[in-house]
């Protein structure tokens, strides 16, 4: 059913109160196929968990949100687990149901806001893994066309925090499902700093991917703003790339910038640190703010506009630009 008019403050963990001109939920694709049909000549937007959105104004459009459901094996082999989720399924929820089981794999992405269908398409990462290390392949459905496609890890053109339904194609695709790859016999990656530190402070003895998962939720409850307290989406920005020679000179000026090698010779800057350093962390005008336990992420502390992150996002990305010539990024969506 569509409903007029619908606010859209518990839809976004952003918690902007912000309304859609029309609003409809879908569990399967002939729901979508109707409510597409019904509302042609207006503008959409697929919403998962809302947790990668900044809405600036009112949306005067349709916003359907994705409600595809189940979680499925559909195949095994003597190494592997393939699991196939509904895109509107809850990521975390996902993520304990495979733990539960000792499906490895996806233990570093623990805790991580959103829905299944935002996995891929901002290809999700954390703590030294990204989603296209498991992913197998995923069902998405041409809004043009109202025809089902199925995409292999090259067709998504994965790229940090990044693939093709980010770029070529933009607002043309409606992710239905998505299959992971998960591993029966865990390679357990704890070579992300804050891990191995964790786990020592749990007592871990012997490892398993329980505890990495544990371990995971304990270092992203100490750092980033849980949405149902204060609403965020997460890392705000890219962490940007520079050339090695860039890095240098920066390294000069700055001894203590943190980077990190990429694979292709340049280096990825940690741009908490560059906002931390431009005073920005714990920043608050009106409702609106740098969190104070990671720069990286912008908070809304009740009832900030939409209008008033954008504006603190250019003021931070002007004054990073100003310190160190480094150009950022966002990676929250802004509509
Ligand atoms: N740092 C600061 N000040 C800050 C924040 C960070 O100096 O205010 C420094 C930290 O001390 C550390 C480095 O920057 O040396 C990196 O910080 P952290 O480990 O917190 O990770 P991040 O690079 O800021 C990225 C992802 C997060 C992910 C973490 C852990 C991006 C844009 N963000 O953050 O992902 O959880 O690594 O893997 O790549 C997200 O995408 O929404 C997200 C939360």
């Amino acid at each position: 059913m569509i409903q007029e008019n619908v606010p859209l403050k518990k839809f976004n963990t952003f918690g902007i109160d912000v309304s859609a001109r029309y609003f409809a939920t879908f569990s399967n694709t002939d729901e979508l196929t109707e409510c597409l049909t019904q509302n042609a000549g207006y503008r959409s937007i697929i919403l998962g968990g809302g947790s990668n959105i900044l809405f600036t104004k009112n949306f005067d459009g349709i916003v359907l949100k994705n409600e595809i459901g189940g979680i499925d094996l559909i195949d095994e082999d003597q190494d592997h687990i393939y699991v196939k989720a509904g895109a509107g399924e809850n990521w975390h929820q996902l993520v304990l149901y495979c733990i539960g089981r000792n499906w490895a794999g996806i233990e570093n992405l623990s805790l991580i806001p959103g829905n299944v269908g935002a996995t891929p398409m901002q290809n999700i990462g954390a703590y030294g893994v990204e989603i296209k290390e498991v992913f197998f392949e995923l069902e998405a459905y041409s809004i043009a066309e109202k025809k089902v496609y199925t995409f292999s890890v090259n067709d998504c053109e994965f790229g940090y925090r990044d693939s093709v339904f980010k770029n070529r194609f933009k607002d043309q695709f409606v992710i239905l499902s998505v299959t992971y790859c998960l591993n029966k016999f865990p390679k357990f990656n704890i070579g992300y700093g804050a891990i191995e530190q964790e786990l020592q402070k749990m007592n871990v003895k012997e490892l398993n991917i329980q505890s990495i998962s544990q371990a995971v939720i304990n270092i992203r409850t100490s750092k980033l703003a849980d949405p149902a307290v204060i609403g965020n989406a997460g890392s705000f920005f890219k962490n940007p790339s520079v050339s090695r020679q860039t890095f240098t000179e920066l390294k000069n000026n700055f001894p203590n910038i943190i980077g990190y090698d990429n694979e292709d010779g340049s280096v990825k800057l940690a741009a908490g640190w560059l906002i931390e350093q431009c005073g920005w962390k714990g920043y608050r005008k009106g409702d609106a703010g740098c969190y104070e336990r990671q720069a990286l992420v912008l908070v809304n502390y009740g009832k900030a506009p939409g209008k008033e992150i954008y504006d603190l996002s250019e003021e931070i990305l002007q004054s990073v630009k100003n310190k160190f010539g480094v150009q950022l990024e966002r990676e929250v969506n802004i509509r």
